[in-house]
């Protein structure tokens, strides 16, 4: 049964158009931004840090920890929005830029405003030109309406003058640019190759001022604690690891895929399959579920009634991530599938480091040559887990180690898979 849940990033399902600034004011749009601007910036951050909202991009870092990081005084600060969104199956943060902007550019002015940034990015991949195009228009309208830009008729909690202008920007588009500090590098203007910690961006970030790097839907997640209290929002979901509420995309082998907005913590991915995406299209059972896109480990069937929050994923062997759940069911041979990841990571790698740069190369030789090649041989499972174990934690971006589940988590959930192409020796495989 469907829970009985108001949405708060996406209220309006099924709608293609953008909410305009007047429809957003209508429903309370910007009164968030109000009551945040009466308060004193820290108090803001201490807010955000109450309410135990946790980063949507994939890590999960608590959001007011992170601001709270920016060093205070002088200078120029920068709040950059990652919407990149290249994690495969996930398609939440477009759906919010493409109708709900004016929810992305509240939660960007409360944050500006907290870490003491008048000038902030959106950095959009570069194939969502249509969601740029309306972010753009949604700035425009809040620039004239004397929100946003430096005539905002909005005063501080000081006295001074609210200023905040917001610069989109668009990406060539590749995986590592949703690295943060790959994303810093191409919004410079350089190739996106990640920069090695510390210094992390908020002590050194865009142009080597303190930058805040948020995901789309985390800011998006912002305005509501302001309009309607921090309490209304811890609330939410599972507190108090697991507030507020979560978009989950659902794709892969199922009827109904799409972007389903619901409390964390509050039904198991099961649920999620059967009842909001109408279960299998084949009919057939499911046999494995990807829950952050192609990053973190599988989780197989037997694991299908873990609850949908930071803890329940985890508690399953995996990760929550960017929450972007791909369901395969068991007409899928799982070698083929970690072959399928395993040519991503090897041609998203930036290679700039070498475990990486080798290391998905040689996974993927070993896996053409199972699949297209000569077959599978006797220790080739225990090679490719070693070539993984060079990989993993060695590198300088998590790329690397996302690289790395695929292979874990097949040829441990599903050896039989392998085993069954041992029978293959010296001969083409079936695919
Ligand atoms: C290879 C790679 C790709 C990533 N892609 C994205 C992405 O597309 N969108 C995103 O928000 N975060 C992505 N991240 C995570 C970001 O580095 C960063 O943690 C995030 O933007 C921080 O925002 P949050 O704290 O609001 O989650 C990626 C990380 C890695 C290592
Ligand atoms: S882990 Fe891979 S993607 Fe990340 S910096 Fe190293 S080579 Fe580049």
């Amino acid at each position: 049964m469907a829970l009985d849940y108001q949405p708060i990033l996406l209220p309006n399902p099924g709608r293609s158009t953008a909410v305009t600034l007047k429809e957003y004011q209508a429903r309370g749009g910007y009164t968030g931004l109000k009551n945040a601007l009466a308060k004193k910036p820290d108090e803001v951050t201490a807010i955000v840090k109450d309410s135990g909202l946790k980063g949507r991009g994939g890590a999960g870092f608590p959001t007011g920890m992170k601001w709270s990081f920016v060093p205070k005084g002088p200078g120029p600060k920068y709040l950059v929005v990652n919407a990149d969104e290249s994690e495969p199956g996930t398609f939440k943060d477009r759906d919010i830029i493409e109708v709900e902007p004016h929810t992305l550019l509240e939660g960007i002015a409360i944050g500006s405003y907290a870490i003491g940034c008048e000038l902030a990015f959106v950095y959009i991949r570069g194939e969502y030109v249509e969601a740029g195009r309306r972010l753009q228009a949604a700035i425009d309208e809040a620039k004239a309406a004397g929100i946003l830009g430096d005539k905002s008729a909005l005063k501080r909690e000081d006295g001074g003058a609210f200023k905040l202008d917001v610069i989109v920007f668009l990406g060539a588009g590749a995986y590592i640019c949703g690295e943060e500090t790959a994303l810093i590098e191409s919004l410079e203007g350089s190739r996106p190759m990640p920069r090695s910690r510390p210094p992390f961006p908020a002590v050194a970030g865009l142009y080597m001022k303190p930058t805040v790097v948020n995901n789309v839907e985390t800011m998006a997640n912002v305005p509501v604690m302001f309009e309607r209290g921090v309490d209304f929002y811890k609330a939410i979901g599972n507190p108090p690891n697991n507030t507020g509420p979560k978009i989950f995309c659902l794709s892969g082998h199922v009827k109904k895929p799409g972007n389903y907005e619901l409390p964390l913590g509050k039904i198991t991915l099961r649920q999620l399959i059967e009842e909001y995406g109408g279960g299998t299209r084949s009919g057939r059972p499911v046999k494995g579920v990807l829950p952050a896109g192609v990053s973190a480990p599988i989780i197989a069937a037997d694991k299908l009634d873990a609850v949908l929050d930071y803890d329940g994923i985890k508690g399953a062997g995996s990760m929550l991530g960017s929450a972007s759940f791909i369901v395969m069911d068991d007409s899928v041979d799982m070698v083929w599938a970690a072959a399928r990841m395993i040519e991503f990571f090897r041609h998203e790698s930036c290679g700039k480091c070498t475990p990486c740069r080798e290391g998905t190369l040689w996974l993927e030789k070993i896996y053409h040559r199972v699949l297209y090649g000569t077959g599978m041989q006797a220790g080739d499972i225990e090679q490719l887990n070693d070539v993984c174990k060079q990989i993993a934690g060695n590198t300088l971006c998590a790329l690397g180690d996302f690289s790395t589940s695929p292979v874990t988590s097949t040829t441990k959930l599903f050896k039989a898979d392998y085993e069954a192409r041992l029978t293959s020796i010296g001969g083409a495989s079936k695919r």
